[in-house]
């Protein structure tokens, strides 16, 4: 397999197309990163979180106003910083300390102060006591059995009555997509030639894409004491590869 090391290639991302690594778009690109591009990249993650706490408030919580929150493979603060705006303290854990970095930079810039980065390995001293934790496009570029014991550990740090989150790919969206990964994962230097096509440096990492069992995950979370409360089936837009819904968790109260 290409995949040598998934949590460097995301170091890489991070300390050189950070925003093209959290949305693949080329008008996220270091080198067409202009400020109305930058405002667009803020601007979806604004909808985004809107969206997800209008599907909560419809679906489950018809009062809920998280005011602590952690969100897990935060990026560059897309979605960190919206929900971090409506909350006493936000929490955002990444695997790249480039992309915590940055989260940091934007995080000061929009004049917050009440938000706390971590890496994956503090995950277990968090506080346990989140009201929403919350996870999108990060479970799908992490391997399945990692992923789900990473599934378990970010349930734990629920309060009682706390809401969960998370995206979760489940099919390869398209014949074309399938064999697209099949090739970069399989031949070598598929992806350094793909590179020099996209004329992108030789060794730009291939993003690695997973599928989930939602049942699976739905069972563990149970097993947890959280069950699913709502499913979102997330409509694939043309240029998505994976099928992925949203799945909703509320810890017993
Ligand atoms: C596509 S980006 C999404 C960022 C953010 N969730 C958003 O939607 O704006 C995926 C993020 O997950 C992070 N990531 C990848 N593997 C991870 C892991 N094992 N643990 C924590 N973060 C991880 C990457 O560094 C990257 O910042």
């Amino acid at each position: 397999m290409v995949f040598a090391n998934p949590d460097k290639e995301w170091e890489t991302y991070g300390k050189t197309d950070p925003y093209f690594g959290v949305l693949t778009e080329d008008k996220f690109s270091q080198k067409n990163l202009t400020e109305k591009n930058r405002d667009d990249f803020f601007r979806t993650g604004r909808d985004h979180c809107e969206n997800v706490i209008r599907q909560i408030r419809e679906n489950i919580h018809p009062a809920f106003a998280p005011q602590k929150i952690l969100d897990y493979g935060c990026g560059v603060g897309r979605l960190l910083i919206p929900f971090a705006k409506n909350a006493d303290s936000a929490f955002g854990v990444d695997i790249s300390p480039s992309m915590l970095a940055e989260t940091a930079k934007n995080a000061k810039s929009m004049g917050l102060d009440n938000i706390h980065l971590h890496l994956p390995a503090d995950l277990p001293s968090l506080p346990s006591d989140f009201d929403f934790v919350h996870s999108c496009i990060v479970f799908q570029h992490i391997p399945r059995k990692k992923g789900e014991t990473l599934f378990q550990l970010i349930l734990t740090r629920l309060r009682p009555g706390g809401i969960a989150a998370i995206h979760i790919p489940y099919q390869t969206h398209t014949r074309k997509a399938k064999i697209y990964f099949d090739i970069m994962s399989r031949i070598p230097f598929a992806q350094n030639l793909w590179n020099l096509l996209k004329k992108r440096p030789w060794h730009y990492p291939l993003m690695q894409m997973n599928n989930y069992s939602p049942i699976r995950l739905i069972e563990i979370a149970s097993s947890l004491h959280c069950p699913c409360r709502h499913i979102q089936i997330i409509q694939p837009a043309k240029t998505d590869t994976h099928k992925a819904c949203f799945l909703y968790f509320q810890r017993i109260p």
